[in-house]
């Protein structure tokens, strides 16, 4: 290290204020902040508060004014329906602006949540700037969420009005959105006075009268919306996500913190210049997609590609690098689990030749940990830097990266690099002391978290407080356990709670549980991630049946596997589970979660000195090699 970061890292811990107020000039105020870091009500702090802004005229109109009305903003690439088209920033704008208009006359004024289910079309991308333009908060729900997840979300967010599509589109079947909503309406105490549904041309919704209104209808007669100026300290958006329990977490992004982490990423982290284009292969239902394919691209003035289509399949593992070749894609990013799919499919970078990358710069990868064969692969067959990167929804926004526009650091396979500005990362151990460097504990970030990170849950402050301050005051829990080598790299080694990494996807092991558990012959249950070499992890059910029970076991099975479809949905990828006479468990009644992940993965394992019966630690292993796991490496 030439010490260029490690000056900047220095100083965004000593000055604080100083660091990120220069940071904050890359953004337009209306209203310039009263205090950088109001510290006031410690642990929980707000970052320019005082301030105004609009983070829509930030991604759009500010942009226009400088010229780049003409440039291409959003680039829709969407193999499933063979569409290709390109929004310029002035013809975004234009639609931002009309559909702000339209949710204003359904009578969605600053502070009013409107909850945003649709697919990765560009219409997704317009209601959430429509959103942020009139100060509305919007909660983005992934489309392979079920019907009662999605209403839990409703009854949290309490939203005035709901919009979504007729139908999400996967490579196997179209998926009829439009049901999966009226059946959470169905569910969910509250109700918006409004859903406003796009209908795409591959499936038609019927619409409830006096409730329901198309996309179109909507629109029609709308005026346009200027920017209204929002307080820094403002919610531009929640997005929920997983915790310990099936009730999810409300993660809160503010405007100003958000506007000016995000902008200065974009520069010192990715190395992306504004008019460049930039891809983020995710999906606006994720933090990934809020931040990387929506917000910083446009806040930097960058060109974004809105991607609906898989890495493999769409049509086949040659479909990112026609991405990147037609759009001129210079840095692109995507989760590990797409790069092993496209590996499993094309080893020898056969297709990956018949394009032409020549534009690409690096490749960002983070989301779940990177095995060190995906990145070698990677590196190997694109002759670039492929950078791991470690982020959580909570964040928004990496904790520990490569800063390429900074200065390119050494890459160690199987660390995300090195903290951010901001960050102070410490590795604890279960008493808050620091081990020697090289030692596993609990990773955790110094208070204040810098901009952009949650500074609350939606309407649960004391549960913000408890889930990630409490543990050890004065820090941040980020729930990841790792540790630091002697030159400063970190490695994020697993979750120290239930939660697993489905191909990406931040899932609760609890929450599924709890579907179990409502089986009516289910006794008791366990649910594990097990490795899966594409998709990092995969749910597995172990599951007591109650005496007495008599019905086939592979009868059970199938209702439980479909119990996890119907209540968390296909995301949850929960497709095996088994039935054992008993759980393993300490003698005062936990169940060995941990021992049996180790057993499903063939690692070594120690038997718990606290474990009731030894024997049953055997019968499980039995039973996960009749279903494929617990071989030896
Ligand atoms: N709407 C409805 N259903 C959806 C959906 C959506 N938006 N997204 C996924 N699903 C469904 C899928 O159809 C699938 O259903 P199935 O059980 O009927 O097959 C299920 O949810 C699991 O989907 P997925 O995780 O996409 O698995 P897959 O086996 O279809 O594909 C990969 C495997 C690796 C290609 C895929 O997981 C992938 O592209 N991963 C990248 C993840 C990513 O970018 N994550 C973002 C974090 S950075
Ligand atoms: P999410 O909130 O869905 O973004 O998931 C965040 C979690 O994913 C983190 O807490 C980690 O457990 C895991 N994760 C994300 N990125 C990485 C990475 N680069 N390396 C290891 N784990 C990661």
């Amino acid at each position: 290290m030439t010490g260029t970061y490690r000056a900047l890292h220095e100083r965004s811990l000593r000055d604080p204020e100083g660091f990120w107020s220069e940071a904050a000039e890359g953004i337009h105020w209306y209203r310039k902040w009263d205090t950088v870091l109001d510290d006031s009500r410690a642990p929980v702090y707000r970052w320019f508060s005082g301030g105004q802004l609009n983070t829509c005229y930030n991604a759009l109109d500010r942009h226009i004014e400088q010229g780049r009305g003409e440039q291409a903003a959003v680039i829709y690439d969407s193999p499933v329906t063979g569409t290709v088209q390109t929004y310029t920033y002035a013809a975004l704008r234009e639609r931002v602006a009309r559909f702000a208009g339209a949710l204003v006359r359904q009578g969605v004024t600053k502070g009013d949540r409107v909850i945003l289910y649709l697919p990765m079309v560009p219409e997704a991308v317009v209601a959430m700037l429509a959103c942020a333009r009139i100060g509305a908060i919007h909660s983005v729900v992934f489309g392979g969420f079920a019907p009662h997840e999605l209403a839990a979300r409703i009854d949290d967010a309490t939203p005035k009005v709901i919009v979504s599509a007729s139908c999400g589109i996967e490579p196997s079947r179209v998926v009829p959105y439009k049901p999966l909503l009226d059946k959470a309406l169905t569910l969910s105490r509250h109700q918006p006075s409004a859903c406003i549904i796009l209908q795409r041309p591959q499936l038609a919704a019927s619409l409830v009268r006096g409730r329901d209104v198309s996309w179109s209808e909507a629109l029609e007669g709308a005026e346009p919306a200027d920017c209204v100026p929002v307080e820094a300290t403002d919610p531009l958006y929640i997005l929920y996500t997983s915790g310990t329990t099936g009730q999810p977490k409300g993660i809160v992004r503010d405007n100003g913190g958000h506007a000016v982490a995000l902008h200065w990423s974009m520069k010192n982290i990715y190395g992306v210049a504004p008019g460049e284009v930039y891809w983020a292969a995710s999906d606006v239902g994720w933090v990934v997609g809020h931040s990387y394919i929506v917000y910083a691209p446009l806040l930097n003035g960058s060109t974004t590609v809105l991607y609906e289509g898989k890495p493999v399949g769409t049509p086949d593992a040659g479909a990112f690098w026609r991405v990147v070749a037609q759009h001129g894609v210079r840095v692109m990013f995507t989760a590990p689990t797409a790069l092993r799919a496209i590996k499993r499919d094309d080893p020898q970078g056969e297709l990956l030749a018949k394009h032409d990358v020549s534009k690409l710069r690096t490749l960002f990868l983070a989301g779940e940990r990177c095995d060190p064969d995906t990145l070698r692969w990677g590196e190997a067959r694109l002759q670039r830097p492929v950078i791991d990167h470690w982020w959580q929804t909570e964040t928004g926004w990496a904790i520990a990266a490569n800063p390429m526009g900074v200065e390119p650091l050494p890459v160690k396979v199987g660390s995300p690099t090195v903290e951010m500005p901001g960050y102070d990362v410490r590795i604890f151990d279960p008493e808050g002391h620091e081990p020697d460097p090289g030692t596993i504990g609990s990773i955790v970030v110094k208070l204040p978290l810098p901009p952009g990170c949650l500074p609350t849950l939606w309407h649960a402050e004391a549960r913000y407080v408890s889930a990630y301050l409490s543990a050890f005051p004065g820090y941040y829990l980020t729930g990841d356990a790792g540790y630091k080598d002697a030159d400063g790299y970190l490695f994020i080694m697993s979750r120290i709670d239930d939660i697993i990494n489905v191909a990406g996807h931040r899932l609760s092991t609890g929450a599924m549980e709890e579907v179990l558990a409502s089986h009516p012959d289910v006794a008791e249950c366990a649910v594990l991630g097990a490795a899966d070499t594409l998709k990092g992890e995969v749910p597995v059910g172990f599951i007591v049946l109650k005496a007495g029970v008599r019905r086939p076991h592979e009868d059970i099975v199938k209702e439980v596997v479909q119990l996890v479809r119907d209540r968390i949905g296909p995301v949850a990828a929960f497709k095996t589970a088994a039935v054992v006479p008993r759980l393993p468990k300490t003698r005062s009644g936990k169940i060995l979660r941990g021992t049996m992940k180790k057993i499903a993965d063939g690692s070594e394992y120690k038997t718990p000195a606290t474990i009731d019966d030894e024997a049953v630690l055997g019968e499980i292993a039995e039973v996960l090699r009749g279903i494929g796991y617990a071989r030896k490496a």
